[in-house]
């Protein structure tokens, strides 16, 4: 492992954060996290696309087994934020640190830190060539390194916390959506991640297909993984998460206790937002 920590000062600007050790590590070691330490902790995370402002400086710290889902109007800037977490967007400015770590820094392996967080999106982009079994091995082989019986044995149990044993030899389009969208929740899974990041996971499922989703989305919370989910499931949000956190116009504007940003919004933007949601 390299140490470089003399060649890196906090930045001033943020060297006053509480939680944050001055680590600079590179994510190979899969070392246990300081107690205290955030999973996810955004200081000042802002977002430009050109002259776009899409986040406009967000302060959001997420615990271990925290469940935060994110909720908003269209264009609000929640991918681009979820995205800004793994740096599949990079950030204009402030920090992203993953576990204490600021992956903002450019001596930061991203490879590594990627493994770290498995990512679900609205499409499942599963490789439609290769049986499930061959999906839920592929990255771990490549990226892991992981021995074929390994990444077998753990394809088989996350398959079956998917509740998809029986599919292992299926081909992806011989799976309905919601099947589809457990393979890659289970896909994801197989990588060990610290911590898992849905963006709409269920919005291009027909509707008698989101409850499966869901239901597995929920029996992974309730197993303690740290989870940050963009979702306009406000059911969803009201029993699963921890904290529901309202974005508009790129800021945070309202967060807290579901049943309080839910059922009992302090913000006019809130309240007309849950309004129009409600009312759909
Ligand atoms: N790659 C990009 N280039 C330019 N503009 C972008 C890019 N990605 C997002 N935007 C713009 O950033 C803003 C926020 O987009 P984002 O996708 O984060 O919103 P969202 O809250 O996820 O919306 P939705 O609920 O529709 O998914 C939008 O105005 C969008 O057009
Ligand atoms: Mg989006």
């Amino acid at each position: 492992m390299t140490d470089t920590d003399d060649q890196h000062e906090q930045p001033e600007h943020h060297g006053h954060h509480p939680h944050v050790p001055h680590r600079h590590h590179d994510f190979d070691e899969h070392e246990s996290v300081p107690v205290g330490v955030p999973a996810i902790a955004l200081v000042g995370l802002t977002k430009s696309f050109g002259d776009l402002e899409v986040l406009k400086g967000i302060d959001l710290e997420i615990e271990p087994g925290e469940v935060v889902c994110v909720i908003g109007p269209s264009g609000s800037g929640k991918s681009t934020l979820l995205r800004c977490v793994n740096r599949l967007e990079e950030p204009t400015a402030g920090q992203v640190l993953i576990e204490g770590v600021d992956i903002t820094d450019p001596h930061t392996d991203l490879d590594a830190m990627r493994t770290r967080i498995g990512m679900v999106f609205q499409s499942f982009n599963l490789f439609g060539h290769l049986s499930v079994r061959d999906n839920l091995c592929i990255a771990q082989r490549k990226v892991l390194k992981r021995h074929k019986h390994a990444a077998e044995a753990k394809a088989e149990e996350v398959l079956a916390r998917v509740g998809l044993s029986e599919k292992i030899d299926e081909y992806p389009a011989r799976l309905s959506g919601g099947q589809q969208q457990r393979v890659a929740i289970a896909r994801a899974l197989a990588m060990d991640p610290d911590m898992m990041l849905f963006d709409e996971a269920t919005s291009a499922l027909d509707p008698e297909l989101v409850g499966e989703v869901l239901a597995v989305m929920r029996s992974l919370a309730e197993s303690g993984m740290t989870m940050m989910v963009v979702t306009h499931e406000m059911h969803f949000a009201r029993r699963v998460a921890d904290r529901v956190v309202f974005m508009d116009g790129g800021f945070i504007v309202e967060q807290g206790p579901p049943d309080a940003v839910l059922g009992d919004p302090q913000h006019e933007r809130t309240q007309r937002f849950l309004r129009q949601v409600n009312e759909r």
